[in-house]
């Protein structure tokens, strides 16, 4: 089967319509990807005919929104390759998805304990570790940054020692665009017993993940970035650690018996989902991800790769344009640069007097920018409904903007 963007590109609404009285390119797919139709009808159908709370009622519609609910939990589970339904939590996204993990190992975690990361990740891989390292006394270190990526592995079989308790990357670069090392160091934490969190946040319209595979013990994604709605998103976690995990939030659905004295918990993985959940949004995502494996994330990636070299060609053959040389061994959808004399965030403003839509600052990731000595950058993120033309178009008007500054 072959991957046509044009005919890929109809079930994007969005993208039919005019911004700043220009055709819109979306090359801001990195924060959210624009929505599936099959998602939206989702969404729509759900909240039109089918609404009712689940697990809980006596009446047909909840018993068919808690299946539908559950059929969902299954959809991610082939998706990703877990063993059991039952290592698949719905949480709001990726950050909410590493907060949860964060939070509920500081029930098993102690002072002295090291938690290690790679020097790329975005806030949100950073700031619950950080907290959770100041709550329990624990230490938390950072890999040395080198743009040779893969010398990351390296670098964690010297970092790591007795005390190592859990070691966080990323999968793919929301800033740069390049992929981790992640198999060698899963390898290299399951040869030492030390858990690993992998923040998969843009990985998957890059690569089909079996996170099986991979041997992680977290793995974490949101469903904005897959063309399903805000406010859904997935923590993957191996079911031997969810069973030793205390709970995150508490409330109801997340209980087996409550009595003023003591509360005893709900089996996985209600135990982690407390409260009413997002169902239209885990209906949605289901949808989204059906399409997704339909059509085939290779094939995705091949166009998407394509685009990249045509940007990045383009790109160099402008005088003012610093582009980052990571050494990888692939990469997303995701392009940064920087104009010299030029702010970031003004590209982005004119850019998007052309209705080019692209992301520009720090990405999230302070502490990035600062080892690379920039303010930030423009960001150019592509998805597979993006086309030559569309690249092409972009490569001109920054050389309209060139001449501007
Ligand atoms: N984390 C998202 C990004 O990289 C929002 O843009």
């Amino acid at each position: 089967m072959s991957f046509s963007p044009q005919e890929f590109r109809q079930n994007f609404p969005q993208l039919g319509q005019r911004v700043n009285d220009k055709p819109l390119v979306y090359f801001d797919n990195g924060a959210s990807t624009l929505k599936h139709l099959a998602a939206i009808n989702r969404s729509h159908a759900y909240n039109s005919f089918e609404v009712s709370n689940v697990h809980r009622g006596a009446h047909t519609l909840s018993r068919l929104g808690t299946e539908n609910y559950e059929g969902a939990r299954k959809v991610v589970q082939n998706f990703i390759g877990a063993a059991f339904d039952k290592e698949i939590i719905f949480t709001r996204g990726t950050t909410e998805s590493i907060n949860l993990v964060a939070s509920s190992l500081s029930g098993l975690l102690q002072a002295g304990d090291e938690i290690v990361l790679s020097p790329f990740e975005h806030h949100s891989n950073i700031v619950p570790w950080q907290i959770l390292c100041e709550k329990l006394g624990c230490k938390m270190k950072v890999l040395d940054f080198n743009k040779d990526i893969n010398s990351l592995a390296d670098q964690l079989k010297k970092v790591i020692n007795k005390k190592t308790r859990l070691v966080s990357f990323l999968h793919y670069s929301n800033s740069f665009g390049h992929r981790l090392p992640v198999e060698k160091m899963v390898e290299i934490c399951r040869d030492n017993q030390i858990m690993t969190l992998i923040d998969g946040a843009q990985a998957l319209l890059t690569e089909k993940v079996n996170v099986r595979s991979l041997g992680c013990d977290f793995y974490c994604f949101s469903g904005h970035k897959l063309f399903a709605p805000y406010g859904i998103g997935v923590l993957y976690a191996r079911h031997s650690m969810l069973e030793k995990m205390p709970p995150y939030q508490s409330g109801g659905s997340m209980i087996d018996r409550v009595t003023f004295e003591k509360t005893t918990y709900a089996d996985i993985p209600q135990k982690f989902e407390a409260g009413t959940p997002n169902v239209s949004g885990a209906l949605a995502l289901a949808s989204a991800l059906a399409a997704i494996d339909e059509d085939g994330v290779h094939h995705y990636h091949r166009h998407v790769d394509r685009l990249r070299q045509q940007l990045l060609n383009g790109l160099r053959e402008i005088p003012t344009c610093e582009l980052y040389d990571f050494h990888a061994d692939d990469y997303c959808g995701v392009v940064s640069f920087n104009m010299k004399g030029a702010h970031a965030s003004d590209v982005g403003t004119l850019l998007d007097k052309y209705g080019v839509a692209v992301r520009s600052g720090h990405h999230c990731c302070q502490p990035l920018m600062d080892l690379m000595g920039i303010a930030g950058t423009t960001r150019a993120s592509l998805a597979p409904y993006n086309t030559e033309a569309e690249v092409d178009f972009f490569i001109e008007t920054l050389k309209k903007i060139e001449e501007f500054f």
